[in-house]
């Protein structure tokens, strides 16, 4: 008994000397970082954390979260490295060409909140962008520690238009643009897992934040079965933005379904594993967490990067609450592309409710604090 106890003593002294014997301290007196490149990102975590971030899975959380994509997605293997080098920062270093396309409405609020910490910390556009999604979703209950790979060089060139998908797009054109960029079909409907903590700004005449699923605060499995609900009412679309969604059965509560969303549970391609995420916590955290992991380093040179993961924020548990159908819903309503077997699964109580627009329980369309 003494005498285990003592070897397992001695292996964890072993193990934790082993672990600081490689780390180095941090200029800022505060951090150890297991590669000197590695501190800047401690410290822009904190940073982000306190002034952007509030620690919440916010507005500015989900604009963060966005902004990854819609950096990264621009790269086409097809097209050759002259239309985008990826995930690359081209879209915080060249706005001003490519906030010109209306795929990347909405993310100017991302760009102008993260941009001028380019001038206050070290690092490059590219590097920001991902690291500040990965530290923004690390506050969504449910969300995955993502990795996060340091060194991108800042972009050179901006991207050209018509790489980022629009949602009123025909799914197959979508599928494609996404394999030209390295994703499989089943890899989209993964990283769609973001749009459990999504609301529009810009597709709602009148309205912002308006609700992809009826928990935008959590990052949980959600937005995988109201996606899936069949419905016949639309809240009415701003200007140009008719075909962006799709009728749904929570229109009443204030909630929108994007066209591309409805179709990709739909397709024949993706409709089992879209179904196959419904109540599988597990399955959304882990693919999303693989899923992002490739993104982020869409048309960069890996082997140049250095593993700073170790900078990006523990991610906050998911709330155990098993999926529910939202009050006056049910699976009476279900649209199922795939025969495998559903879920059986609860409908929340009650009448029928607005979904929160805040995280403090706001419920005041256009004044969320972020
Ligand atoms: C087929 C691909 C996709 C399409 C067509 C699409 C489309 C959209 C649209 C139209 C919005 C609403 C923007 C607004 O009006 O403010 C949105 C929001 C969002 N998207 Fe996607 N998206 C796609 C893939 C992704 C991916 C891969 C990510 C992962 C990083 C992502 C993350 C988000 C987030 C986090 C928001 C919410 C932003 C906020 O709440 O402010 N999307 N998306
Ligand atoms: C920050 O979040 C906390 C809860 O986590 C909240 O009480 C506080 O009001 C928030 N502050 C701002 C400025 O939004
Ligand atoms: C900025 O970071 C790069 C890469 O880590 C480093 O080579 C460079 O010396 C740093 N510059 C300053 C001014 O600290
Ligand atoms: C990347 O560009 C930003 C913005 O112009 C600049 O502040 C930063 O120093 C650049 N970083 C490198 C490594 O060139
Ligand atoms: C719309 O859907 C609701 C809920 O499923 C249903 O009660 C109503 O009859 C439908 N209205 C029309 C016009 O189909």
């Amino acid at each position: 008994m003494v005498f285990k106890l003592s070897v397992g003593l001695l292996a964890l002294a072993t193990a934790v000397s082993a672990a600081n014997y490689k780390r180095v301290a941090c200029p800022d007196g505060v951090h150890t970082a297991s590669n000197e490149a590695c501190c800047v990102f401690f410290e822009l975590a904190d940073f982000l954390q306190t002034n952007n971030f509030n620690s919440t899975c916010g507005e500015d959380a989900h604009e963060a979260l966005r902004l990854t994509f819609h950096d990264a997605i621009a790269f086409s293997f097809m097209g050759g490295p002259s239309m985008g080098t990826g995930a690359d920062g081209s879209i915080m270093l060249f706005e001003d060409i490519e906030l010109m396309n209306p795929a990347n409405n909405g993310v100017d609020d991302a760009i102008d909140a993260l941009k001028p910490l380019l001038m206050q910390f070290n690092v490059t556009a590219g590097d920001l962008i991902q690291f500040a999604g990965a530290v923004g979703v690390s506050n969504c209950p449910g969300a995955p520690r993502l990795e996060f790979l340091a060194g991108r060089p800042n972009a050179t060139f901006p991207a050209v238009t018509g790489l980022v998908p629009l949602p009123e797009e025909n799914v197959n054109d979508i599928f494609a643009r996404m394999e030209d960029a390295g994703f499989s079909p089943t890899e989209l409907v993964s990283l769609l897992a973001s749009h459990t903590v999504a609301r529009s700004d810009t597709l709602i005449n009148d309205r912002q934040a308006v609700p992809f699923d009826s928990t935008p605060f959590t990052f949980d499995t959600q937005v995988f079965l109201e996606v899936l609900l069949k419905g016949n009412e639309t809240l009415p679309p701003a200007s140009g933005e008719a075909d962006a969604q799709v009728p749904n059965a929570l229109a009443a509560q204030g909630e929108m379904r994007l066209q591309s969303d409805f179709a990709i549970a739909q397709s024949p391609q993706t409709a089992c594993f879209w179904q196959s995420m419904v109540n599988n916590q597990a399955a959304v955290t882990q693919g999303f967490h693989d899923a992002m992991a490739k993104l982020a380093v869409v048309g960069q040179d890996t082997s140049k990067l250095i593993d700073c993961s170790e900078a990006v924020p523990m991610a906050v548990p998911a709330v155990s609450k098993p999926a529910t159908f939202p009050a006056g819903t049910g699976p009476e309503l279900l649209m199922l592309a795939c025969n495998s077997p559903f879920p059986a699964l609860a409908t929340d109580p009650g009448v029928p409710t607005t979904i929160p627009e805040c995280p403090d329980g706001d419920t005041n369309l256009n004044d969320c604090p972020s």
